[in-house]
């Protein structure tokens, strides 16, 4: 059987990367590598660190608007299916990469595997939403990471194909966490003492397209007075620049920004992190794989389970908010990581695609 894998966005080179493992005991698989993302710190330093399968194709598409975007790809997708026949193809998670592929691979009835499916948010403002709800429902295979997923889809009527797998996300930090234990030198790099530093990450549309939420995160930041660590996504750089926010991070002394930087290295700064600080939907989770307070930097999550069990608390993009949080919030309880599996979905998602 012949499995061809569209990935194109950071967190999906860290979400194939232990999939593409099993599924090469078993299958020929092809990589079909959209160019979503291509600066090297978004990209090829996460096909270097964690031995992913170089790209069979790549398809060069770049930034863009959401329809040029997609639109491109969805083109280019389709020319590398009708070329190479391939009997399933499987996207991860949410990114217009996500939905260009499943869009291509159902018009030429070829079967799609979704490996995060049923996640929900509820907000169809969000890019993200659209892409996955759509995906979903074009899927032949659901790969389920909680129970909370698979209750979303069985709400849209979604119930064959349906499979809980767990999250590949918490297989991919368990294999890497030892290896960033002992490999990564950020915390020497940066001079950071473990537990006396926040992390910090954003990049969602909702919080860097328009002015006044920017500011107000930015804002919180600085008056917080804590010393932050901040890895800037190439979206957010460029809206600082924009809007003229990055003077005031110059000025203020306690914020470090300091490129993306690789999966080891995040995994270095989010472990030895006081608090997290994020709107991104694959740190929340780390967070709580880390047992890490987070502060997430939006009104809704699609990982409820880390809110509900007392380790997420959602603050959106109010200052004072943001502020009250990072004095006061302090965890209750256990982290329950069973609800996002044992560490062998892909193992699981294999299995499953097998019997085709
Ligand atoms: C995308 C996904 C988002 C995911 C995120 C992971 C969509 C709609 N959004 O958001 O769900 O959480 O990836 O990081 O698919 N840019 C660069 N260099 C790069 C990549 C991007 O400079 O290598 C800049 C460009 O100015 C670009 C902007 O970042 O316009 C946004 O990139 P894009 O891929 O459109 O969306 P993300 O915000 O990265
Ligand atoms: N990440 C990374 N370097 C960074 C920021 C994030 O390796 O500078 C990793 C992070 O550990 C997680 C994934 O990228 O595994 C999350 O991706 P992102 O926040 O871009 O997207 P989202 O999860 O919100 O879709």
């Amino acid at each position: 059987m012949k499995v061809a894998t569209v990935v194109g966005a950071r967190p999906q080179f860290i979400k194939m990367a232990p999939v593409s493992r099993e599924l090469r005991k078993h299958f020929e698989e092809i990589v079909i590598h959209t160019g979503q993302h291509y600066d090297y710190e978004m990209n090829r330093i996460f096909f270097e660190q964690l031995s992913i399968p170089e790209p069979d194709y790549y398809l060069g598409v770049g930034s863009g608007s959401h329809g040029y975007q997609t639109g491109e790809m969805l083109k280019k997708i389709e020319e590398v299916i009708m070329r190479e026949e391939p009997d399933i193809i499987l996207v991860y998670g949410d990114t217009n990469s996500t939905l260009a592929g499943a869009l291509a691979a159902v018009k030429l009835h070829i079967k799609v595997a979704h490996v995060e499916a049923g996640l929900r948010s509820f907000d169809k403002r969000m890019p993200e939403e659209v892409n996955r709800v759509l995906t979903d429902h074009v899927s032949d295979y659901l790969f389920a990471p909680t129970e909370t997923a698979v209750k979303n889809l069985y709400n849209e009527g979604i119930e064959e194909g349906v499979y809980l797998t767990g999250d590949v996300m918490y297989d991919a930090l368990l294999h890497n966490i030892r290896i960033a234990r002992k490999e990564s030198k950020i915390l020497k790099r940066l001079g950071l003492t473990p537990k006396e530093y926040l992390l910090a990450t954003v990049h969602r549309a909702e919080n860097t397209e328009g002015r006044r939420r920017l500011e107000n995160i930015i804002e919180a930041f600085v008056e917080s007075g804590e010393f932050i660590v901040f890895p800037v996504h190439p979206r957010t750089k460029k809206y600082l620049e924009t809007y003229g926010i990055s003077g005031m991070v110059e000025k203020a002394g306690n914020i470090l920004m300091i490129p993306p930087v690789g999966y080891l290295d995040m995994l270095a700064l989010e472990e030895n992190a006081r608090k997290i600080l994020t709107d991104s939907g694959g740190v929340q989770k780390e967070a709580y794989f880390l047992k890490v307070p987070c502060i997430t930097l939006r009104e809704r999550t699609e990982w409820i389970e880390t809110v509900e069990d007392g380790w997420n608390v959602l603050v959106g993009s109010a200052r004072e908010k943001i502020l009250r949080a990072i004095v006061e919030f302090e965890p209750r309880g256990e982290t329950y990581t069973y609800r996002f599996g044992d560490g062998k979905a892909s193992g699981r998602i294999v299995r499953v695609l097998s019997g085709v």
